[in-house]
């Protein structure tokens, strides 16, 4: 079992190669048609016809999912790929090879303002598209967390036909005013920065202040108060006594700086507006028409996507005739912990899995 330290070894992603496969057009839940779209994505392990897993990448995830979620994706691990035959795209509206405001519109320039809103629904289509073209089927699970527990919600009542099971990791059924204000910051930061224009910046030039803002605000809300205090307390950045100034003095500041500058060298800023707006809309899936049995899990560290909010949609699955799990991990990593848990999170996955 992990202990329940603070810091965690990461495993690099196990290879496979990323493909890219052009879906046509596609006619958006709000109503906006969007011509050529492209899903990149990855498979790892053979197909029996049985076998498929789909997992869904969060807000700033991408298809190589043996990479961030290591911990239970790969040789030997709760979704493993010597057994399963597992699937994972990067999501319409992303920036990580599938159609997003930054990729080429017909007119060789970048979408940008004229990225249609999309939502999770339209991400599941895209996704169905996907296993089409690879001649899956039926899923015997969808997996992910957080916005992509989003994901595994929507592909149980939107193809009920087409997955047995659903693992929903430390996500929601439906945001609260408080997640989607969250956004809003996030969202507000970049639109203001002067640099945004509206939408349509040049590739290389967008607002990466306000993006950088977003990501600190997104971060914040990643931890869990005990983790920021164990990993940083108040210690001061490489130095003994504090200069008197607006610059860097927190070790806890110079982290969040850090992690922005990291996520501004692979992530879009209108991708990160138009991915926000698909969750914060998201409704939830209706249970009644599911048939797919569900395994929830939550973490008593998460206050962004507490247990209450698991608990409510193990509740609501359980009250349409639905067989459901809901497993709470008491873990003090705040809302990574999905990332970061591969043991509890495993085991409870291999459960569903099992029933
Ligand atoms: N100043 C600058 N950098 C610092 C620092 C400081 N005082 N203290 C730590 N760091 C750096 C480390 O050098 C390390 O850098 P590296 O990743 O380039 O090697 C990094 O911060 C460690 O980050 P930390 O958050 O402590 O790692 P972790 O193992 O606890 O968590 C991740 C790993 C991947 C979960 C985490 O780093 C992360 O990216 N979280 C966000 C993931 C996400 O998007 N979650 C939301 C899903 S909706």
């Amino acid at each position: 079992m992990i202990e329940p330290g603070l810091f965690v070894e990461r495993d690099p992603g196990q290879d496979s190669e990323r493909q890219t496969v052009g879906l046509g057009s596609m006619l958006l839940e709000a109503g906006s048609t969007l011509t050529d779209v492209t899903l990149a994505y990855q498979t790892w392990g053979r197909f029996d016809g049985e076998n498929a897993i789909l997992v869904c990448h969060a807000l700033t995830g991408d298809s190589d999912a043996t990479s961030w979620w290591d911990r239970m994706v790969g040789h030997g691990r709760p979704i493993d790929t010597d057994r399963y035959f597992v699937i994972c795209s990067n999501v319409l509206g992303g920036c990580q090879g599938s159609t997003g405001p930054s990729s080429l519109a017909e007119d060789r320039e970048p979408y940008g303002s004229r990225f249609p809103i999309i939502t999770v629904g339209d991400m599941v289509d895209a996704q169905a598209r996907l296993l089409d073209h690879l001649g899956v089927t039926r899923l015997a699970a969808v997996a992910g967390g957080s916005m992509g527990g989003m994901q595994a919600l929507e592909w149980t009542s939107r193809f009920p036909n087409r997955v047995r099971r659903a693992f929903v990791s430390a996500s929601a059924a439906r945001h609260s005013a408080m997640q989607i204000a969250f956004n809003e910051v996030g969202r507000q930061a970049v639109m203001r920065d002067p640099r945004w224009l509206g939408g349509d910046y040049a590739p290389g030039e967008g607002p990466d202040d306000g993006l950088s803002v977003a990501r600190m605000l997104g971060h914040l809300t990643f931890l869990s108060p005990a983790a920021f205090e164990a990993k940083f307390a108040r210690r001061l950045q490489n130095k003994a006594a504090p200069d008197y100034h607006l610059g860097i003095e927190f070790e806890v500041e110079s982290y969040l700086q850090y992690q922005a500058g990291k996520f501004l060298k692979r992530f879009d800023a209108n991708s990160q507006l138009i991915l926000t707006r698909a969750i914060d809309y998201y409704e939830g899936p209706s249970f009644s028409k599911a048939s797919a049995m569900y395994g929830f899990v939550s973490y008593t560290s998460d206050w962004i996507y507490p247990t209450s909010m698991s608990a409510e949609a193990h509740a609501a699955a359980l009250a349409a005739g639905r067989t459901s799990q809901h497993r709470v991990i008491d873990l003090p990593y705040g809302h990574d912990a999905f990332l970061l848990d591969g043991e509890l999170q495993g085991e409870a996955f291999r459960e569903l899995m099992a029933s």
